[in-house]
């Protein structure tokens, strides 16, 4: 099922992409184009388009009505990895096993590629959704995609990630700092994918929130377990550089708790993604995948 999931998402990208790239009106934006669809087509686990649609085909059998959003939020999630690989933001050179973005396209490429990515996305979401989905849950999900995508998301938690690895950055001052982090940066995108499934999905407001809340114990184990295999993984079973946040300073679980307790600390909130769940009565053997496939690198 995950595999099928993700080769739908991986064939719908592709095609959107190359819709844009066959028009030919906008000939002398195709290397933008192409960036764009460089890094969104290289791949990656789709994590955040899967449970989109799980979430959607929990609430009425059927994936299909968030299948565009699906594609949609890796497009937000692709942006949001050109933009982590800048050489002003992480300076990276690979991304997915591959040459980061702005290596291939150049870094003026990789910006607009970028800021093309956020809108492309919700463009995709209110024109190829389903007619059979209400313009009130289409106007909902795109107030979610938004709402991860700006200030009170990726950028908010981008913004205290860069702040936080500044040199002259007290944390003395600032506890709640790696909490704001954790939640904004990762755990945003993963709200607004499983909230975005669940209302074009026809869920209720109850069941929306109980999974928003999932979403946010989520991120946080998700970003500790990067976070983890960046001090005990490789490379090469990566596909992008390791052993890095202590170089750049970042703000880590692991940095500042040390590996055995960062350890720890997964294992609990792994339990408490499945406790609620498991306490709002949601049942689906694709999320408890999920869940464990995050720590089968670490333990
Ligand atoms: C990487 O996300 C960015 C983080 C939030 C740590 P993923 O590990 O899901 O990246 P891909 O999509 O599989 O490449
Ligand atoms: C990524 O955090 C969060 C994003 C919003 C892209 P990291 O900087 O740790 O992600 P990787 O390790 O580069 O994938
Ligand atoms: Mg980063
Ligand atoms: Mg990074
Ligand atoms: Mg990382």
């Amino acid at each position: 099922m995950i595999k099928g999931y993700k080769k739908i998402v991986d064939e719908t990208l592709v095609n959107y992409f190359d819709e844009i790239l066959n028009n030919k009106e906008h000939i002398f934006a195709k290397k933008t184009i192409e960036a764009m669809k460089y890094t969104t087509c290289l791949g990656g686990k789709r994590l955040r388009a899967i449970l989109c649609l799980e979430a959607c085909r929990i609430f009425s059998n059927d994936y299909f009505n968030a299948l565009p959003a699906s594609c949609a939020l890796e497009m937000l999630h692709s942006q949001s990895l050109i933009h982590d690989d800048l050489p002003s933001m992480d300076n990276d050179d690979l991304r997915r096993g591959k040459p980061t973005n702005h290596k291939v396209f150049g870094e003026a490429a990789a910006i607009l590629a970028g800021d093309a990515l956020i809108s492309l996305g919700a463009q995709i979401i209110i024109e190829k959704t389903s007619k059979a989905v209400s313009i009130e849950r289409i106007l909902k999900a795109v107030k979610e995609y938004l709402i991860a995508a700006g200030i009170f998301g990726i950028v908010g938690g981008q913004t205290a990630d860069i702040e936080a690895s500044d040199s002259t950055f007290n944390i003395k001052d600032n506890d709640k700092m790696l909490e704001y982090i954790q939640k904004y940066k990762t755990g945003a995108l993963f709200a607004s994918s499983l909230t975005i499934g669940a209302i074009l999905g026809g869920a209720d407001s109850k069941k929306t929130e109980a999974l928003r809340k999932f979403a946010y114990e989520f991120g946080i184990a998700f970003q500790m377990a990067d976070d983890i295999l960046d001090v005990i993984s490789t490379t090469d079973e990566m596909g992008k550089k390791t052993g890095k946040d202590q170089d750049e300073n970042k703000l880590t679980y692991v940095g500042k708790f040390g590996l055995k307790d960062a350890k720890e600390k997964l294992i609990s909130q792994k339990k408490a993604c499945y406790d609620i769940l498991k306490a709002n009565g949601i049942e689906s053997e694709i999320f408890c995948e999920i869940i464990n496939s995050i720590t089968k690198k670490i333990f």
